[in-house]
């Protein structure tokens, strides 16, 4: 088990070459489970929209439904990090983005997660001088899913790879703490790591992140429908929540989830 993970605690690990394992939780049990089993990162993500909800993407999602959610992992939780989502539309301008973040911290966040690039600087910047860390997202961006048209892979393109490395950088610069990209290929991700010193979690971006989320329900081999390539049911090797999660910590800090079959390039 791990105590009280710190942003500064996750940017050691990366200095050191440990890998970060972080899973998304909803609720008390699952965080209690999860945190005792060494997983570093607890996110309470938009993605409850889909695996709790049950509608077809992120886009419901409410402020009020992310405190909820909050607040059962907080209770829940044995000192992993805990970020928050800031839903769909609730950070379009700087001050709305500062105000629904103090929502989520109050709800138990220890820092918030937003989606996109450069148009989020000031939001970022600000966030940080008002106390509260900041997680980006870069890549396929869920809530962003009408003007990419689908869920599909982003950065295949040269000038698409240099735009999201620039990107990065100047997030950092900004004041994140934390980078999650998603469904990318695994040498993009290679060089986003590489660029940045704060640590990036893949999910469908390769081996060489520093570290890796999953979505819980894709860990337990419980989502229904469409099963993305990058995701890993562990219950078919152990069948048991407390050694799947175990699994899934031992396999990220070891480069071995994921495998290229659960990359792209
Ligand atoms: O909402 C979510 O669960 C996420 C992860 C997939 C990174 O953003």
């Amino acid at each position: 088990m791990k105590k009280n993970i710190t942003s500064a605690k996750l940017i050691q690990k990366k200095a050191a070459g440990e890998k970060i394992s972080a899973l998304t939780a909803y609720d008390a049990s699952f965080a209690g489970v999860f945190s005792e089993q060494g997983v570093d990162v607890l996110l309470v993500g938009d993605s409850l929209g889909m695996v709790l909800q049950g509608h077809d993407s992120t886009l419901p999602v409410t402020v009020d439904d992310i405190s909820y959610h909050t607040r059962c992992v907080k209770a829940g939780n044995k000192g992993s990090l805990l970020i928050a989502d800031l839903p769909f539309m609730s950070y379009p301008t700087p001050e709305q983005t500062w105000a629904n973040a103090g929502k989520l911290m109050q709800a138990g966040a220890n820092m918030v997660k937003l989606e996109g690039g450069k148009w989020l600087l000031e939001s970022i910047a600000g966030l940080t001088e008002r106390g509260i860390p900041v997680c980006a997202h870069l890549g396929l961006t869920p809530q962003s899913v009408n003007v990419f048209g689908g869920y599909k892979v982003q950065g295949r393109e040269q000038s698409q790879a240099d735009l999201m490395v620039e990107e990065a950088l100047a997030l950092e610069g900004a004041g994140a703490q934390l980078l999650v990209i998603e469904c990318i290929p695994s040498s993009l991700a290679r060089r986003i790591s590489q660029a940045l010193t704060i640590p990036v979690i893949g999910i469908g971006a390769g081996v060489d992140c520093d570290g890796q989320i999953l979505v819980m329900h894709d860990l337990l081999g419980i989502s229904t429908g469409y099963i993305p390539k990058f995701s890993k049911n562990y219950m078919t090797l152990t069948g048991d929540i407390h050694k799947a999660t175990a699994a899934y910590v031992d396999e990220v800090a070891n480069s071995v989830f994921p495998g290229p079959e659960h990359s792209f390039e």
